[in-house]
């Protein structure tokens, strides 16, 4: 009897509690979920915890984050016509007023999906088994998806408060999680490692992580990479308090893609940006930062890379022979064609869609193929190249070849006539002209294969006319290969003198200069590249040996397919600047798609090894380590202030510090930012350097040569800790080492800091304080308060003294300047120039 009552109990417990009402979130199940044999959802649209949104979309949610506010939850998910159901994590807003209630009016934002390739229908389920864990069947009872997570059986699902969904097994632990299969999406708490990557939807960008860069490309094959960078901006134009919608960094540290919410403002208790929430890979290849806009309960969205990469770079802007001018796009208007049209919009109402042949190529009637220049584009290669040869012999190269749909001949610059011939099989969207934003390939003409109809059989009032044409045409075909003979000879006879022509383009380069080799050369000084130094961003470095003996360092430059001549003149600008504290570039190599550097062998490697080394044995006492940082910054002054062209490093760090036998220290990689950002991604970067190691200023984009002497300060600081700037390993509360240089500051505690594991160092400790004043000098947040390397040089010397008025400011970043923002690209590409006077005191 007792016992029927408590049932009765539970039932209305039951009923009044649980069975869920529409959109009342109390109903909605919440955090973790017990797994049991039979738990399964119906897709439908009938169920109660099923939502309609205003902006057509619908979903079923199977369980949430939380109950109030933004909250991430799970299930069915479908958006317009409702034909196809995606198993999704999507943000749900709740409202905490109107007693729970899912907000209608704010459509749901998919951050994850399991079966975009396998859409399900109604009806389909999900099920969550102990043996199997999430299966995702459609209605036909096939398996859209699974977890497969077989191995370990499963005791619940977790729908936690960052969006990882997890399964986990009796011991709480995670044995699935969905932050280890991105999508399209990367949410706050979420991060990329190497091997991963977010592939935007329909599977023609992706963004992946290589070494310290994220690496966007285009999923040709071989890929192309359109932008690359250390890390990104993100900065919403919202017209709020400033606070709220200060600039958050998202980027490789740690070798980890994500979003950086400590770069920078470590040391304080500062927040950035609580509410951007994630970004996502377009289908058009934009990465886009969306923010929850609390005050007006709506989502803000910024095109993250908008400062980083023109309109016209993104590789699809247009569409398929698209032709991409000033964000707008049209279809080739060839020169010299009159009356026909061979292009067509792919849609009319969408010119962004590209471009298509009115009749297709066909492969088995290249006798009607021909060619239609269009003049003065700009347009990326990855197909093959033909190396030295002229127009003709281009085209009759893409004649023959079935897939080739497009020829273009970039000329050497000694020749007028010759150059290499890329065959393209696709033809992405074309930039127009605008040859100061694109030095990645100049502007060429492109020659585009065409079909012309098969010629229609001729009327009788037409033949006479149509003998006469043949005529000519059988005349014309001997002229022709009466020309081809002529060319044949003329060919063979040019034969040799083509190498000569090389032999001299080869010696243009010489005096004075690096020497150019042969990539075979350098194979055989590497022995074919055996012997790996090290992984940098730019590229990977082997040993190797020169004839007589001298070893040597060789830079293989990665993701340069492309040919291009400015890449002498930077390597002419790095090979002639020669300082003792500079790594000396002794040769290079740029053949076919191979970009080497040759650099003297420094033998004792790089500076992390030495000073981040908790070996004593590894330990560089106090007296080589003063040396080491006025060798670091007389390098920096002559970069600055004393050869031809100012250099601004922009990647100041300890793994660019090499040392040699006698452990002089030389600055390495400098100008190389320059020469790569324009080579590899056709792409102004804006962004570069190390996390960590950048100024604040990078944020307001008014980049000056005084990055150098932030980083260079960054560098001291740990030279003189004897430890990164940010430790994992430590506790939280002394992680950052500019938090911590701040608060030892304050106290008047310095000497807490000296390299702990370093006697010589303690017993210097006086000394070394003394020394940390000069880095509290370089790291003031205001780039115009910092000294000159040259200023530091005398300092270090002893025939000056640190300002007294320093401001212990250091990590502040300083509040946004759209004005700066409009600056020439060129302004802030790394390399030679970086400052503009009229910019810098332009208003602010
Ligand atoms: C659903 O479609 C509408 C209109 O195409 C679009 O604005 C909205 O962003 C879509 N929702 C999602 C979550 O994709
Ligand atoms: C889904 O299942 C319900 C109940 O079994 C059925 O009435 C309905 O017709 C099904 N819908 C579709 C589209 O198959
Ligand atoms: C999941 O398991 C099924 C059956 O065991 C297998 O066919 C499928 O390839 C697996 N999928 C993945 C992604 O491992
Ligand atoms: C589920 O995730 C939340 C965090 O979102 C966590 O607090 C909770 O402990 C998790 N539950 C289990 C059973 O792991
Ligand atoms: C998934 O989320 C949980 C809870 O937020 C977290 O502990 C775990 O590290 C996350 N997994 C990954 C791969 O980030
Ligand atoms: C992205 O990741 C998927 C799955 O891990 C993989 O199949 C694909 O090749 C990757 N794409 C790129 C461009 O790295
Ligand atoms: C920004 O705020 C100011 C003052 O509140 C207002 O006058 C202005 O119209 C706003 N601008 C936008 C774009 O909302
Ligand atoms: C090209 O077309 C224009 C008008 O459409 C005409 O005036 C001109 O004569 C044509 N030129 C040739 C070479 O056919
Ligand atoms: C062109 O685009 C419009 C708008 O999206 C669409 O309604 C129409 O069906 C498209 N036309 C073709 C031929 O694809
Ligand atoms: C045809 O051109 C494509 C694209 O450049 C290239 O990948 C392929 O190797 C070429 N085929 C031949 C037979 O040369
Ligand atoms: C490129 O040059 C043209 C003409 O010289 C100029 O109008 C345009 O502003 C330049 N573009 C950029 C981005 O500097």
């Amino acid at each position: 009897m007792g016992l029927s009552w408590v049932w009765c109990g539970v039932l209305l417990y039951l009923v009044l509690f649980l069975i869920p009402f529409p959109n009342l979130v109390t109903a909605l199940p919440q955090g973790y979920l017990k797994a049991s044999p039979s738990t399964s959802w119906t897709n439908s649209l009938s169920a109660p915890d099923s939502v309609k949104f205003r902006d057509g979309s619908t979903v079923r949610i199977i369980l949430t984050s939380g109950s109030s506010g933004l909250v991430f939850a799970c299930g069915f998910f479908c958006n317009q016509t409702c034909k196809d159901y995606l198993f999704a994590i999507f943000y749900l807003y709740i409202d905490e007023v109107d007693m729970g209630k899912v907000r209608e009016d704010v459509g749901p934002r998919v951050v994850w999906s399991a079966n975009q390739k396998n859409p399900v229908s109604i009806n389909a389920t999900l099920q969550l088994s102990s043996e199997r864990g999430l299966v995702l069947q459609d209605a036909d009872g096939t398996i859209a998806w699974s977890t497969n997570s077989s191995r370990k059986s499963v005791a619940g699902i977790n729908m936690t408060d960052t969006g990882n969904l997890t399964l986990l097994d009796e011991n709480d632990e995670a044995s699935w999680q969905s932050f280890d299969h991105p999508t399209d999406s990367l949410v706050f708490k979420q991060t990329l490692g190497a091997g991963q990557n977010l592939t935007s939807e329909g599977g023609l960008f992706s963004l992946s992580v290589n070494a310290d860069e994220m690496l966007f490309s285009f999923n040709s094959n071989p890929p192309i990479t359109y932008y690359s960078g250390a890390s990104i901006s993100l900065s919403f134009d919202i017209n709020t308090s400033v606070y709220d919608y200060t600039p958050v960094s998202f980027g490789v540290y740690d070798g980890r893609l994500g979003f950086a919410t400590f770069m920078y403002w470590i040391g304080y208790d500062y927040r950035p940006l609580q509410n951007l929430l994630y970004v996502r890979l377009g289908a058009d290849g934009h990465l886009r930062g969306y923010a929850w806009q609390k005050l007006r309960s709506k989502w803000e969205e910024v095109d993250s890379l908008k400062e980083y990469i023109d309109f016209c770079d993104y590789l699809m802007a247009c569409g398929n022979y698209g032709i991409c001018r000033n964000a707008q796009c049209s279809c080739p208007v060839p020169k010299s064609i009159n009356g026909t049209n061979y292009f067509k919009r792919t849609n009319d109402s969408l010119p962004d869609r590209g471009c298509s042949l009115v009749s297709p190529l066909s492969c088995e009637d290249t006798q009607n193929q021909f060619f239609l220049e269009v003049q003065d584009v700009t347009y990326v290669s990855s197909g093959r190249v033909v190396q030295n040869t002229h127009l003709e012999g281009c085209k009759q190269a893409c004649l023959m070849n079935c897939s080739c749909q497009a020829a273009s001949l970039q000329y050497y610059s000694w020749s007028p006539f010759r150059g290499d011939c890329h065959i393209l099989s696709g033809i992405l969207s074309l930039k127009s002209g605008d040859r100061n934003v694109t030095e990645y390939i100049p502007a060429a003409s492109i020659y585009i294969k065409v079909q012309n109809l098969p010629r229609a059989i001729p009327s009788p009032g037409r033949k006479k006319r149509n003998r006469f044409v043949i005529i000519l045409g059988s005349s014309l075909a001997s002229l022709f290969g009466l020309f081809l003979l002529i060319g044949i000879l003329v060919l063979l006879f040019r034969k040799n003198n083509d190498s000569d022509e090389a032999e001299e383009y080869y010696l243009d380069y010489v005096p004075g200069m690096p020497t150019r080799y042969s990539f075979e050369d350098l194979q055989a000084m590497t022995k074919n590249f055996s012997k790996k130094l090290g992984v940098g961003g730019f590229g990977t470095v082997f040993e190797g040996a020169l004839i007589d003996g001298t070893k040597i360092a060789v830079k293989h430059l990665n993701g340069i397919n492309q040919i291009k001549k400015s890449f002498l003149a930077e390597v002419e600008t790095i090979g002639s600047i020669h300082h003792f504290n500079l790594v000396r570039l002794i040769g290079f190599c740029a053949q076919r798609s191979h970009r080497l550097l040759v650099y003297e062998y420094m033998s004792n490697g790089s500076l992390d090894k030495w000073i981040f080394h908790k070996n004593h044995e590894f330990n560089l006492d106090w007296h080589r380590r003063k040396k080491i940082i006025l060798d670091i910054a007389k390098g920096l002054t002559y970069l600055h202030e004393d050869c031809d062209k100012k250099i601004a490093h922009l990647d100041v760090k300890p793994e660019n510090i090499l040392l040699d036998e006698n452990f002089n220290a030389k600055v390495a990689d400098f100008g190389l930012s320059k020469l790569i950002d324009r080579d590899q991604s056709q792409v102004v970067t804006i962004m570069r350097g190390t996390p960590g190691y950048l100024a604040p200023e990078w944020l307001s984009l008014v980049i000056t040569e005084k990055v150098d002497v932030y980083s260079f300060g960054v560098v001291l600081l740990e030279i003189l800790c004897g430890r990164r700037h940010f430790d994992h390993s430590q506790p939280e509360e002394v992680m950052h080492l500019l938090g911590l240089f701040m608060e030892k500051l304050q106290k008047k505690q310095l000497l807490d800091l000296v390299d702990k594991y370093c006697e010589d160092m303690q017993l210097h400790g006086a000394e070394v304080v003394d020394m940390m004043r000069v880095s509290a000098w370089c790291l003031q947040s205001d780039y115009s308060k910092r000294p000159s390397m040259s200023m530091v040089v005398k300092v270090l010397e002893g025939v000056m003294d640190v300002e007294e008025n320093i401001d212990y400011n250091f990590c502040n970043p300083p509040i946004p300047n759209t004005r700066a923002r409009v600056m020439h690209p060129e302004v802030n590409v790394g390399g030679a120039t970086t400052l503009l006077d009229s910019v810098l005191s332009g208003p602010r």
